[in-house]
């Protein structure tokens, strides 16, 4: 049998060599991932203890990273104004103040509002919003009710004196199924023209 020749020993070698740091990388970057891996699923599963700032008071809540903030109002916090209508917050049923904007807390992850001042619609019970509600007879079986106050809260405080137009339009967002459209744009209107805002 012949015997290799140099090259093919110093090929052989390297191709061997290589296969062997090609393995050892593998190794080396299959830990790294398995390890990262393990620490991003750490992150996922894990749950934490956050402080929340909820109509002006700091509340613990425990939530995993994929919490909404509408579980933890409604199921940790006991404050079910908000509504679970639409999962994809599409009928306006579950909006919140966060630092003053209009937002779906079923779409909102609790952890994103740490540090910001959230407002439920609790914390309307004296606003002129739901008196005027009240007035006009806006409200049938009530699920939407909540969104829509916090809604009509949010778009007065920045257009006090909206026209009837621009209130139609700046409540596009939220849907209400017992058809009180009327009734809820008389109380915003009432609101606008009386200059009852904040
Ligand atoms: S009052 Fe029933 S959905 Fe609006």
């Amino acid at each position: 049998m012949a015997k290799p020749s140099s090259d093919q020993f110093s090929r052989r070698a390297f191709l061997k060599g290589s296969s062997a740091v090609a393995a050892a990388s593998a190794v080396v970057t299959s830990a790294a991932a398995q390890e990262k891996s393990a620490q991003s699923s750490q992150v996922i599963a894990g749950e934490t203890t956050v402080s929340l700032n909820v109509n002006g008071k700091s509340m613990t809540a425990k939530v995993e990273p994929r919490t909404t903030l509408l579980d933890v109002l409604r199921y940790q916090f006991n404050l079910t104004g908000a509504k679970p209508v639409s999962s994809d917050g599409s009928s306006g049923a579950s909006t919140v103040l966060i630092d003053n904007r209009p937002v779906e807390a079923a779409v909102t992850l609790a952890l994103s509002a740490v540090g910001k001042n959230i407002q439920t619609v609790e914390s309307l019970a004296g606003d002129a919003v739901p008196k005027a509600f009240m007035q006009y007879d806006a409200s049938q079986c009530g699920f939407c009710t909540p969104g829509f106050v916090v809604a009509v809260r949010a778009f007065l405080n920045r257009n006090p004196n909206a026209t009837e137009e621009q209130i139609r339009a700046g409540l596009n967002g939220n849907i209400c199924r017992c058809g009180t459209y009327a009734n809820i744009l008389q109380a915003a209107i009432s609101i606008a023209k009386g200059g009852q805002n904040g």
